[in-house]
C-alpha cells in the first residue's frame, strides 16, 4: 500500500498529508531568502523549504532574495528568511523581536499566513525552518511570535570513523566519511547526514576516531577534510578532527611528541596553519590521551594541562578554535586485589586540580557515568569539580553498551536520569542539564557531544528504530527538559505515519525499551554484564567484569556482590561528590535500589527497599525483562499495513531477534548467579526448563557433544557442532509433548567464520530453512565463538505437532561454524519458556 522506503531521509521524509489536512493551509507562493551564497544556511534553508512544500502541500514555490515590506494580505502567502539583522537592513520591522541567544530563532506566522523564520544568526534561520517544515509534515499551522533558543552553544556529534573506512563501535556498515585511509571522494552522504543534523539543531562533528591516526593530517587527508568541511557548512554544521598524540613523532619524525618541545610545538603550529586555510571554520581539536594505550602528555612527564595547553596555543594563533580534552583518562591495568583502586575515581583525581591551569580555549568532555556509556551510572562526579574549565558531556547514540542497534533502546529515559541529577555544588541546585548549559557556572562555551557512529547503510543506524536515539539527542541539547514522550511522538510522526495505532505503538514500545534492557542485562547498578574483555561489548559474559585490570569489577563471589564505593569501607568515590549528594550514596539506605551495588558489596541475601532479596531481583527482574521483549514483536505486528512493508519488516525482524536474544541473557545471568551462590530461584524457574529438548539429548548423525564456555551461555552447558567442515549433521527427537499447536524455537549459534545452512522438519513436514547469516542482516560483528554474542533463536509459530512425531533438525556447516545448535523448545502458544 506504501511505496517502500529505506530510511535515508531518516525523519526528514516530508510524507504528503491527506488531501484534507493539505486543504487547511495556505497557498505559499514565495519565499524570500535574505541571502543567496552557495553556502549560506539561509539558502539551504530556503531550498528545503521549497523542497518541503512540494512534497507535503504539493506546492510550488518561488525563491526570490527581495524582501516586500508590508504584510502581504492577498494571494499566496510569502515566506521569508534570514537572520534578525538582515531582515532589518532590507527593512523589516524586527522590534517585536524577543532577544535571541547565539543559533536561536523567531518562528511567526502572522494573520495572513505569511511567515518570518528569522534566527539570531545564518544558522538559526535554518532552524527555524527546520521547525517550521517538521510542524508542517505533522499537519501543524506555524505558530506566532514563537522564540526557540537552545540550551547550549555546542551541541556536537563524535564519529569514530577509522581511515581505513571501519568505525569503532559502528553498527551500520562503513565509513561515509573515509576509505582506504583517505577522504571518500563522494561527500553525498556527509551533505545528508549534515541535513539531518541541522535539523535537530547540531552544529558541530568530530569526524575521525578518538583513537585517531596520524596519516588523517597528510596533504591529502588535509585537502579532504576541506572537502568535508564544504559538504556540511551551507548545513550550519562545522566540522573538527581528533588528533593521535604522537603524529610529531610518527608522522612528523621528531624524536619525541613532549607538548613542551619547541620542535614538537613548532609542528602542531604548522599543521594548525594548513588546516585552517582548508577549514577556516575549524571548530578544533579533541584528544584523547593517556587512555586505553593512547599515548599523551604523562608519556613524557607533562602534565594533562600541558598536553591540552599545547594544542590550544596552536588553535589560538590561527583561528577561533577549541580544544576538547576528553576526561576519560585511566589506567586499565588496575590491580584488582586492593579494595581501594577504583577506576571510577579516576577522572577526579587526574582533573580536580587541573581546573585553573587551562587555557581559555580548553573545554573537558565528560562522559555522563564514571565508567562508560553503561546501562546505568551514576552521573560523573567530575561536573562538579570544574569549575573554571567548562564542560561538555558526552552520550552515545551509539549503542555500545545497550544492544548494538539490534535490541531497541530508546534512550532519553536514560539520559534524564544524568541531565535532571543535582549535584548540589556548594549546598546550591546544580542540575547537570544546568552546569553543562554553563548557565550553573558562568561559562560561554560548554554543551553535548554524542558518539553517533552513523554508517554507509541507508538506515544510517543499522536499524529504522534506532534513529530516534538521533533525533532525540538533537532535541535534548536544544532542549534538556524536552518531554521523552513527546520527542518520540513527533519523531514517529515524522518517521513513519500520524496512525495513532503507529504513534501509540512505537511509543510504547520505545518508553518500556531501556528499563526492560536494564532488566535482562544487568541490574540494581552492576553495570551491563556483556563481555568487556573482548572488542564485541554486546552479549552475556558475567565473569568477564572481574578478573582483569579494566576496573569494571562487580566483585561476585559465593556470598556478596558490587563495588564498596563509600568513603568509609570503600574505595572512596562517593565523597568525591558534593556533601549532599555523597552523604546519600555513602549508606545502604538512601542509595537508591537501582544504584545499589553501583556504591555497595552486600550478600546476595540482603533486602532491597521493594522487600525483595537481591538474588531474587536478578531471576524476577531477568524474567520480567526477557518476557516484555517477547512482547514488542507481536505489537509491532499491529502496525501492519499502516507503514511500507520493507520498513515494517525491517524492524520486525529485529524485535524478533531481540526476543531471543532477551532470553539468553536472561539464561546466561541467572545461570550464572545461580551457580555462584547456589540460592535457588524461589519461583524455580532458573535451571528448569521444562518445554525444552536438549541438542545434546537427540540423536545424532555427523553431529558431536560440546561443553560450551563460559557454561551459561549454553542450556545445560553443552551444545552439538558437526564433527565435519563439510558434511551435514542430523538431530533427531520424538516430540514427548501432548499433541497440540506449539511455537517451535530452535537456539543455535551464529558466529563469525562461516554461513551454515538449517532445516528443522516435524512428522516429516518441513517446517523451516535457515542460514546463519546474522552479522550481514544486523550489520555488526557477532564473535567467532559459540558464545553469549552468538547464541541466538528462529521462532516458528504455531506449527501442529503430534505427540510422538520425529523431529529432525539438519545442519549444514560452513567455514569454521560448524551449524551449532543449543536446544529445541515447544512452547504452548503464550507461553515464554
Ligand atoms: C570505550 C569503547 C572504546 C572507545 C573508548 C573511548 O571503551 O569501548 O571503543 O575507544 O570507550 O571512549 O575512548
Amino acid at each position: 500500500m506504501f511505496p517502500d522506503e529505506n530510511g535515508i531521509d531518516g525523519w526528514l521524509r516530508y510524507a504528503p498529508l491527506s488531501s484534507e489536512l493539505a486543504s487547511q493551509f495556505k497557498r505559499y507562493g514565495n519565499i524570500i531568502a535574505l541571502r543567496n551564497d552557495e553556502s549560506s544556511p539561509v539558502r539551504t534553508a530556503a531550498k528545503e523549504i521549497q523542497h518541503g512544500l512540494k512534497r507535503i502541500l504539493n506546492q510550488e514555490a518561488n525563491i526570490g532574495h527581495d524582501l516586500i515590506t508590508g504584510s502581504q494580505v492577498e494571494g499566496p502567502a510569502t515566506i521569508v528568511i534570514g537572520t534578525v539583522n538582515s531582515f532589518s537592513h532590507a527593512g523589516g520591522d524586527v522590534s517585536h523581536i524577543a532577544q535571541l541567544k547565539e543559533d536561536g530563532f523567531w518562528l511567526h506566522g502572522d494573520d495572513y499566513d505569511n511567515v518570518q523564520i528569522l534566527g539570531q544568526n545564518e544558522r538559526g534561520a535554518l532552524y527555524g525552518a527546520f521547525a517550521f517544515l517538521m510542524l508542517l509534515a505533522q499537519g501543524k499551522q506555524c505558530p506566532s511570535a514563537h522564540v526557540s533558543n537552545p540550551s547550549a552553544p555546542i551541541r556536537w556529534v563524535n564519529q569514530w570513523d577509522n581511515l581505513d573506512g571501519s568505525i569503532e563501535r559502528g553498527y551500520a556498515g562503513p565509513s561515509i566519511f573515509f576509505r582506504d585511509m583517505v577522504v571518500q571522494d563522494d561527500l553525498t552522504r556527509v551533505s545528508q547526514y549534515a541535513r539531518l543534523m541541522a535539523s535537530v539543531g547540531l552544529n558541530g562533528i568530530i569526524v575521525n576516531n578518538v583513537n585517531s591516526h596520524h596519516d588523517l593530517l597528510s596533504p591529502r587527508n588535509l585537502a579532504g577534510l576541506g572537502r568535508i568541511a564544504n559538504a556540511m557548512r551551507p548545513w550550519g554544521v562545522r566540522i573538527g578532527v581528533a588528533l593521535f598524540f604522537d603524529t610529531p613523532k610518527i608522522l612528523g619524525g621528531l624524536s619525541t611528541s613532549d607538548p613542551l618541545d619547541p620542535g614538537v610545538i613548532a609542528f602542531w603550529d604548522k599543521i594548525t596553519a594548513q588546516l585552517y586555510q582548508h577549514v577556516p571554520d575549524l571548530i578544533g581539536y579533541l584528544i584523547k590521551a593517556n587512555s586505553e594505550g593512547q599515548p599523551g602528555p604523562l608519556t613524557y612527564g607533562r602534565t594533562l594541562a600541558d598536553g591540552a595547553n599545547m594544542f590550544a596555543d596552536a588553535l589560538k594563533r590561527h583561528g577561533a578554535g577549541v580544544v576538547v580534552y576528553r576526561a576519560f583518562v585511566y589506567n586499565h591495568h588496575l590491580d584488582e586485589s586492593n579494595w581501594k583502586n577504583d577506576r571510577a575515581n579516576a577522572a577526579v583525581e587526574y582533573f580536580k586540580d587541573m581546573d585553573s591551569l587551562f587555557e581559555d580555549n580548553v573545554l573537558v568532555q565528560i562522559k555522563y557515568g564514571p565508567i562508560d556509556f553503561q546501562v546505568r551510572e551514576p552521573t560523573s562526579p567530575l561536573f562538579a569539580h570544574l569549575r573554571k574549565t567548562p564542560t561538555i558531556i558526552e552520550f552515545q547514540v551509539a549503542q555500545e553498551y545497550l544492544g548494538q542497534q539490534s535490541h531497541v533502546c530508546y534512550l532519553p529515559p536514560l539520559w534524564k536520569t544524568i541531565l535532571d541529577f543535582d549535584l548540589r555544588v556548594d549546598g546550591k541546585p546544580s542540575l547537570v542539564r544546568d552546569i553543562v548549559s554553563g548557565e550553573r557556572f558562568g561559562w560561554n562555551q560548554s554543551g553535548y557531544a554524542a558518539v553517533v557512529n552513523v554508517g554507509s547503510d541507508s538506515t544510517w543506524l543499522g536499524s529504522h528504530l534506532a534513529m530516534s536515539n538521533l533525533y532525540a539527542y538533537g532535541r535534548y541539547t536544544w532542549d534538556p527538559t524536552s518531554n521523552e514522550v513527546d520527542v518520540i511522538q513527533d519523531w514517529t510522526r515524522l518517521t513513519f505515519s500520524s496512525h495513532s495505532t503507529v504513534v501509540d505503538t512505537v511509543t510504547s514500545i520505545s518508553m518500556e525499551s531501556w528499563p526492560t534492557y536494564e532488566n535482562y542485562t544487568g541490574n540494581l547498578g552492576i553495570q551491563t554484564l556483556c563481555e568487556i574483555t573482548k572488542t564485541c561489548h554486546y552479549g552475556p559474559r558475567p565473569d568477564a567484569a572481574d578478573g582483569n585490570g579494566w576496573g569494571q569489577w562487580t566483585r561476585a563471589d559465593a556470598h556478596a556482590i558490587g563495588m564498596d564505593r563509600t568513603v568509609a569501607t570503600g574505595t572512596g568515590y562517593a565523597g568525591q561528590y558534593p556533601v549532599e549528594v555523597a552523604e546519600k550514596f555513602e549508606k545502604v539506605k538512601t542509595t537508591p535500589d537501582d544504584l545499589l551495588l553501583w556504591f555497595h558489596h552486600v550478600p546476595y541475601t540482603h533486602k532491597l527497599k521493594s522487600g525483595k532479596t537481591v538474588i531474587q531481583h536478578f531471576y524476577d527482574a531477568h524474567y520480567e525483562g526477557a518476557a516484555n521483549a517477547q512482547t514488542f514483536a507481536p505489537r509491532w505486528k499491529a502496525i501492519q499495513g499502516l507503514i511500507d512493508d520493507s520498513r515494517f519488516q525491517h524492524v520486525l525482524f529485529r524485535l524478533v531477534y531481540q526476543a531471543g536474544h532477551a532470553i539468553v541473557w536472561r539464561d546466561s545471568i541467572n545461570e550464572f548467579y545461580k551457580a555462584k551462590c547456589s540460592i535457588p530461584d524461589e519461583q524455580g524457574r532458573v535451571g528448569n526448563y521444562p518445554w525444552r529438548i536438549e541438542a545434546e539429548s537427540m540423536d545424532l548423525t555427523g553431529y558431536a557433544v560440546v561443553p560450551i564456555t563460559p557454561f551459561e551461555a549454553a542450556s545445560g552447558g553443552k551444545a552439538i557442532i558437526t564433527t565435519s567442515n563439510d558434511k551435514p549433521g542430523t538431530a533427531k527427537y520424538t516430540v514427548p509433548f501432548e499433541s497440540g499447536v506449539y511455537n517451535i524455537a530452535v537456539n543455535y549459534y551464529d558466529h563469525l567464520g562461516g554461513t551454515s545452512q538449517y532445516k528443522l522438519f516435524v512428522g516429516g513436514q518441513l517446517i523451516g530453512e535457515w542460514a546463519g547469516d546474522l552479522s550481514k542482516v544486523l550489520l555488526h560483528d557477532f564473535s567467532d565463538l559459540r558464545d553469549g554474542h552468538s547464541a541466538t533463536r528462529i521462532t516458528f509459530d504455531t506449527v501442529h505437532v503430534n505427540k510422538g512425531d520425529v523431529i529432525e533438525l539438519i545442519g549444514t556447516p560452513d567455514g569454521t561454524e560448524l551449524a551449532p545448535i543449543d536446544y529445541v523448545s515447544f512452547l504452548p502458544p503464550g507461553l515464554v519458556d
